[in-house]
């Protein structure tokens, strides 16, 4: 009795032990849940709201509804202790303030129309230039910039937040009423899944995507992360960053990620694609092209071990690596973003397609639907 009490104790203590090795707090089960709170107001009078998503292994996704950005992303890393990837502002005045779009969806059309202007149907439409000659990420007030109406979801695997937000006619100089639903789910899979949908009375052009700024090692730059990108080309650009309509081969050029390499390893080569991108700000032609999801690229934190996977059913990734912070923002708990402490792996349809008849087409027409998914999914090596 006395000897299977003491093995019984030893059992218990063994268990404890295990228990006690592993890194807890990625290991503790918890309940997925959303919780909802205020975060201010918008200079209108407008409420904007904050919502917490949390999954079973305690990953953490935060999102507002002025313009549905991700406010905060918290991952494990290896040793299981969680970490916000992600850049941003820790109260609304700060992106009310300045962002340059940390974790916005970006539309009607992320990255740039070259000229801000593009024909359709035989009509010209003028758009606001924000960025040199060109419009840059939907204009003046872009989807960034709008107050999004959240819906609560409960998936089966996970947490989720509906989106929607209605672009009238003529909003930014796009035609056409667009009805756009972006739905950010989080998974036990520990994967954040972004799915965009739009439908249009009118032909119009769309492309949506989502800025958020990453840095896995939670702070300092992201030149030692590790990137892959599955790209054979890319699409070179003009000094104000828009696509000269060429498909460019990678090989052999500091464009080449098809092979993991570390982001700052060639930055600083001496490249004419480099140089107009003040570093990398371009899209590369995934060689995915049918339209079903696929792995885009690969992402690895050697200090931490955090890995960072991207699959879309997009043709294109934007790669930026953060070259115009420059030390004069201050983000949450007073971080500042210095040169290059964040980059971007912003899934799209290749920027100028309204103009490049050659680009996979970004026309959405009445009676079609918009529909495109990302996953970025975490894990660690
Ligand atoms: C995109 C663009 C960049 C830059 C950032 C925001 O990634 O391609 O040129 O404008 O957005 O600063």
């Amino acid at each position: 009795m006395k000897q299977s009490k003491s093995v019984f104790v030893a059992i218990v203590l063994a268990f404890l032990n295990i228990g006690l090795s592993m890194p807890v707090t990625a290991s503790a089960m918890v309940n997925p849940q959303i919780k909802k709170e205020a975060f201010g107001m918008t200079s209108g009078g407008e409420s904007v709201e904050l919502y917490t998503l949390t999954n079973a292994n305690g990953m953490e996704a935060r999102i507002m509804t002025y313009g549905g950005a991700i406010v905060s992303l918290k991952v494990p890393d290896r040793a299981g202790k969680f970490a916000d990837v992600v850049l941003g502002h820790d109260t609304l005045d700060g992106y009310l303030k300045r962002s340059p779009y940390f974790g916005s969806i970006i539309g009607r059309y992320g990255n740039r129309i070259g000229r801000g202007q593009f024909s359709l149907n035989g009509k010209q439409y003028r758009l606001p230039k924000n960025n040199g000659e060109n419009t840059l990420h939907g204009g003046d007030h872009g989807f960034d910039k709008v107050l999004w109406k959240a819906k609560e979801l409960k998936s089966g695997n996970g947490v989720g937040l509906s989106l929607t937000y209605l672009s009238k006619d003529g909003e930014e100089g796009f035609p056409g009423n667009l009805s756009v639903t972006v739905i950010y789910t989080l998974t036990n899979n520990n994967e954040l899944k972004i799915d965009y949908a739009a439908t249009t009375d009118k032909a119009t052009v769309v492309n949506l995507t989502n800025h958020s700024y990453f840095n896995l090692a939670g702070q300092g730059d992201i030149l030692q992360h590790e990137l892959m990108i599955n790209a054979k080309r890319f699409t070179p650009v003009d000094s104000g960053l828009i696509p000269t309509g060429e498909l460019r081969d990678v090989q052999g050029t500091p464009m080449d990620f098809t092979r993991s390499a570390v982001i700052g390893a060639r930055i600083g080569q001496r490249d004419e694609q480099l140089a107009f991108g003040k570093g990398y700000d371009h899209n590369w032609a995934l060689n995915n092209n049918t339209g079903r999801l696929a792995l885009a690229a690969r992402v690895y934190e050697p200090r931490t071990g955090r890995v960072m996977e991207v699959s879309t059913t997009e043709p294109g990734l934007q790669f930026y690596s953060g070259n115009f912070l420059d030390g004069s923002i201050t983000g949450k708990g007073g971080q500042v973003y210095q040169h290059r402490y964040g980059f971007c792996l912003e899934t799209q349809h290749f920027p100028d397609s309204p103009n490049k008849p050659r680009f996979p087409s970004t026309v959405l027409r009445p009676g079609q639907m918009y529909k495109t998914s990302t996953i970025y999914k975490f894990s660690v090596k």
